[in-house]
């Protein structure tokens, strides 16, 4: 496999990271997963936009982010992928002499990685739906910046995985925020809920999609927090994201929904967005 490294590409093998780096020691990083449809870059701007604003949150200085696009792009004609990439890139703060909690004194520039692989999405989930677990949300205070500092949400993720389960939706002070990797969703009186922007969920891009098609197609939305205690008085959930697009939840913690079967506002937003990535 050919990655992007500090200003070149590489074979992985090829590649050494100082354990001084910061994104070794502190996860002193950001990141972003980026996929194709058609072989295009899917909402790119957006993702990019997610990026700036996850590196100014994070202070990292990083001066060349316009340039990604093209390099992302070479990246991918390099691992010859035929079908669909998934494009995995991370910033940290880079490598310094010693390690400091606070920035290093001295000038250090950001280490880039980015990686493609081929992607195949997970069809039989997105057209079964899957069960889900809830879990404690014990993550910190900026869910709103994609930082490479997510050992909450691997230990969530971990717990989903023993319990046969493909998310864990997170709950803070009883309210739901979203999944490990994922924002959640729920339908009640054909109207669609999902948490508010704030700095307790990730803006992600699927949601923003979906949002905009409720916009569109007329389907009533609020973002507002789900009490985890009211989850029974609605009738259809879903997760999304750059990786499980539009997937139903037909199970929560051992509760089966609607007998298992998606919903059907979940139906129809799913229709509606793989005939966008269709049509990309
Ligand atoms: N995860 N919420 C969290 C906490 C996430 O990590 C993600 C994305 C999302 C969905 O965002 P989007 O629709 O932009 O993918 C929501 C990516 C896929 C990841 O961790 O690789």
């Amino acid at each position: 496999m050919i990655c992007f490294f500090n200003g070149q590409f590489h074979s992985l093998s090829n590649i050494k990271v100082s354990p001084f780096d910061r994104g070794f020691l502190f996860a002193d990083g950001v990141y972003e997963s980026i996929r194709t449809y058609n072989g295009k870059l899917f909402r790119y701007e957006d993702h990019l936009d997610r990026l700036k604003r996850s590196l100014k949150e994070t202070k990292i200085d990083y001066k060349k982010v316009d340039l990604l696009e093209k390099i992302i792009c070479e990246l991918i004609k390099k691992n010859n992928i035929e079908r669909e990439a998934l494009v995995y890139l991370q910033i940290t703060r880079g490598s310094a002499k010693k390690r400091t909690h606070h920035f290093p004194v001295e000038e250090i520039s950001p280490t880039v990685f980015i990686s493609a692989q081929e992607f195949k999405k997970n069809t039989q989930a997105q057209e079964r739906g899957v069960k889900v677990i809830l879990q404690e949300d014990i993550r910190w205070l900026r869910c709103d910046i994609k930082s490479t500092s997510l050992l909450p949400v691997v230990l969530a993720n971990q717990k989903a995985k023993e319990e046969n389960a493909a998310e864990a939706i997170l709950v803070r002070d009883g309210l739901i925020t979203e999944g490990t990797h994922t924002n959640f969703f729920a339908v009640k009186d054909e109207t669609v809920y999902t948490a508010p922007k704030s700095r307790l969920i990730l803006e992600g891009i699927t949601r923003k999609i979906v949002l905009e098609f409720c916009d569109k197609f007329k389907i009533d939305f609020r973002e507002e927090f789900i009490n985890k205690d009211e989850l029974k008085n609605y009738n259809e959930f879903f997760i999304t994201s750059t990786t499980k697009e539009i997937t139903p939840i037909i199970e929560i913690d051992f509760w089966k929904i609607n007998q298992g079967e998606p919903g059907k506002i979940t139906r129809s937003l799913q229709a509606v967005f793989n005939k966008v990535a269709e049509d990309y």
